[in-house]
């Protein structure tokens, strides 16, 4: 597999802290002014055209087949990717890009609601990120959280978030295998912890270290 350097993603099933980190990232990144490498947080669904669309099937307001889903999500990385100021211009100029989900998250959920051929034919030739950190929660106690929120997405059900970690945990080694670093986080752990293995974790890859 292609890896793009200076691109780091979390992954993770729903409830298990990967947006709540690209928050405290942005909390450090602030605080770290102008220092070179620049950080550029980025997430998936984007919030452009495409992205913009998703979030509204998710949230159950407009309905659409798994497989129409499943093409949308492709279609907004490969805006993300490559439109003008995404991830490989970025990326290619020197930044480090940290995204809140990626590739993974379509090979699992898609793969769940559409079977696994056409979520790796629409996005095995998109490249790989650098390092990948995967946050493990028990589904139960990432449930507890959920319900703590306000609204529901259409795939915060505990029977479907338990597949979605079995899926994770099948796939990472295929991912590792192809070249992608794999760090598995305890998402169990209090925010502020996890925030610093985070950081430790970035601070390993070399353009943090030039
Ligand atoms: P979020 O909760 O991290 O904002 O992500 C929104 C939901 O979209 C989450 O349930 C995971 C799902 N998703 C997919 O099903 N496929 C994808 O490719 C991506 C990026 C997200």
């Amino acid at each position: 597999m292609l890896i793009i350097q200076n691109f780091a993603v979390l992954e993770g099933g729903d409830g298990s802290g990967t947006t709540t980190q690209i928050g405290f990232l942005r909390e450090r990144c602030a605080a770290r002014g102008q220092k070179s490498p620049h950080i550029h947080l980025t997430f998936e669904p984007t919030g452009g055209p495409v992205g913009t669309m998703i979030r509204a099937v998710l949230r159950g307001e407009t309905g659409l087949l798994p497989e129409t889903c499943a093409r949308l999500f492709a279609a907004d990385r490969n805006e993300h990717l490559y439109a003008k100021g995404g991830v490989a211009e970025r990326s290619g100029r020197g930044e480090l890009v940290v995204s809140d989900r990626y590739v993974l998250s379509s090979l699992v959920y898609q793969g769940l609601d559409c079977g696994e051929d056409l979520p790796w034919a629409l996005n095995r030739a998109f490249p790989g990120p650098e390092l990948l950190l995967f946050f493990d929660l028990d589904p139960a106690e990432a449930m507890e959280r959920i319900r703590s929120r306000p609204g529901r997405d259409r795939y915060e059900r505990l029977d479907f978030q338990i597949r979605v970690r079995e899926r994770y945990l099948a796939l990472l080694p295929e991912f590792e295998r192809s070249g992608v670093r794999v760090v598995r986080i305890d998402a169990a752990r209090p925010p502020g912890e996890i925030a610093d293995e985070v950081w430790s974790a970035l601070g390993t890859l070399p353009i943090m270290n030039q």
